[in-house]
């Protein structure tokens, strides 16, 4: 077994001991994200009647869906953490008892490397090779999970198809393309609006045009517009409002240039280029983008969005300094690792569409990310948000469960424990609440000393209390991204 070098790989495995069913190949390549926490899962099984601790609430109907990546098969070229085959794991809770399931989202991809019997594509550490079959990079849908109109669909951070998973068994039943009228890749974290059930939708790729996006009208109708930007750029989010969506155009890009000469993409933190954010009417066009420019810096995620008077504000969780700051103790992984080390704190901006003034402001120091909300306000000014507390030595970790209320940017935590981290925790409504946090609020947590994987049910509104309900699953559950709640209907 080859040692791991990295200071991450050996924070990450607290005792040493290698995490349960892991691929063998990871044993033979040094990079943390393929170990510990991060250990890909060899095994896709269902359980039924999980044990649990406490008392699961019976007013608690539906489930809680989680993406992420899980390689199957060996790395082609440096891996990056973005690059591991989109895996789902859920937990349905149904009268007080709890089910689990895990599933591979079985996309083009990799049914294609399943026949080949080995890894395709380069990761996006590249050199790109735009010779392989489908472009250069693989369309895992290892990103984010939506509902739209009772479909579950994987989406893709790079822009991809979007992949249809039965809620209930989790098999990947089809690629939802409104009977092939979409006609482009979506990007993660385009969103459907609860009120109309809008969903509105963006794309963004490496030659022009460098953004789309459209809306699929509740009636089924699709608009659509080309969004004009300097170059190629990595929005990774869009907020919408009731009357407006605002794309994101961040001065963190790459030099298309020698992204043809070499194959590779080598994102740099511009800091003399401002921050841009386009206020687009819900179905306008590139001509009725106004743009608004902020001081530099790189976003993930919006936490809000909505109208207030004649300002859009958006709330979101800014990275002040993208730059890279490799750290030599990595060795060859270096600027990998200082890419994904997460450093984002909460803040807000505000357009003003009839002056055109703007204003921005921090409003916490805490690093945190992967923001949740109750989804019926997304797009209204919604108060309570759900994060996770990214410690700073430990890139893309979630050590607490943090609730913020935005009234006053105040928040109370709840830490997982020592060795013990969770994941993106989204907000599970009760039926027939009318306030914002009445509900619960659900987390994957795996604990590093012995890889053991539970579920843990809060009361929204008492977080940091701890959980009511801890639901103990039959395997490990590896770190991953984005999650969403289906209500049991
Ligand atoms: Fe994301």
């Amino acid at each position: 077994m080859l040692e791991i070098t990295s200071r991450y790989g050996k924070s990450l495995s607290p005792s040493g001991a290698r995490p349960d069913l892991a691929p063998g190949w990871i044993d033979r390549i040094d990079n943390p994200y393929l170990h510990g926490l991060f250990a890909p899962t060899t095994v896709e099984i269902s359980a039924e009647a999980l044990p649990v601790e406490g008392k699961l609430p019976r007013d608690l109907n539906g489930a809680y869906f989680r993406n992420g990546p899980n390689s199957r098969y060996a790395p082609k070229n440096r891996y990056h953490w973005f690059d591991g085959d989109g895996m789902i794991h859920a937990i349905w809770f149904e009268d007080g008892t709890a089910r689990y399931a895990n599933r591979w989202i079985k996309t083009w991809g990799m049914r294609k490397e399943h026949e080949a019997g080995e890894g395709i594509w380069p990761g996006v550490l590249g050199p790109f090779d735009f010779s392989l079959p489908g472009g250069p990079l693989k369309d895992t849908a290892n990103t984010d999970l939506i509902v739209l109109d009772g479909k579950l669909l994987a989406l893709w951070y790079e822009s991809g198809r979007l992949y249809a998973i039965d809620p209930q068994t989790l098999q990947t039943q089809s690629i939802e393309d409104f009977d092939g009228r979409l006609k482009m890749r979506i990007s993660a974290h385009s969103k459907t609006d609860p009120a109309t059930g809008d969903f509105i939708f963006f794309g963004y790729g490496d030659r022009p045009p460098y953004m789309r996006y459209g809306v699929v009208r509740a009636d089924g109708t699709i608009h659509r517009t080309e969004i004009t930007l300097p170059g190629p750029r990595r929005p990774h989010d869009i907020g919408i409002t009731p009357r407006y969506s605002v794309l994101h155009d961040f001065p963190v890009f790459f030099d298309p240039e020698f992204f043809k000469k070499t194959g590779k993409r080598v994102p740099l933190f511009h800091r003399e280029v401002p921050t841009r954010y386009g206020v687009i009417p819900r179905l306008g066009t590139d001509d009725d983008v106004r743009w608004f420019e902020f001081e530099p810096c790189y976003m993930l995620h919006v936490v809000g969005c909505w109208e207030e008077g004649d300002e859009v504000v958006m709330i979101g969780c800014r990275t002040d300094d993208p730059t890279l700051k490799p750290d030599r103790r990595d060795g060859k992984i270096a600027a990998m690792l200082s890419g994904i080390k997460l450093q984002a704190r909460l803040y807000e901006w505000r357009m003003n569409l009839a002056t055109g003034a703007t204003h921005e402001r921090p409003l916490d120091d805490l690093n945190a990310e992967f923001p949740m909300i109750n989804d019926a306000w997304l797009g209204r000014k919604n108060r309570y948000a759900y994060l996770q507390h990214i410690p700073h030595e430990i890139p893309a970790t979630f050590e607490a469960l943090v609730r913020y209320d935005l009234s006053d940017a105040s928040h109370v935590r709840y830490d997982y424990g020592p060795g013990v981290f969770g994941s993106e925790a989204p907000f599970a409504a009760r039926p027939g609440a009318a306030a914002e946090d009445d509900g619960y609020v659900l987390t994957f947590v795996t604990d590093t000393q012995d890889w053991s994987s539970r579920v843990l049910v809060f009361d929204a509104a008492h977080i940091a209390e701890g959980p009511i309900a801890q639901v103990k699953l039959p395997q490990r559950v590896p770190a991953g991204f984005h999650a969403t709640w289906m209500p049991a209907t």
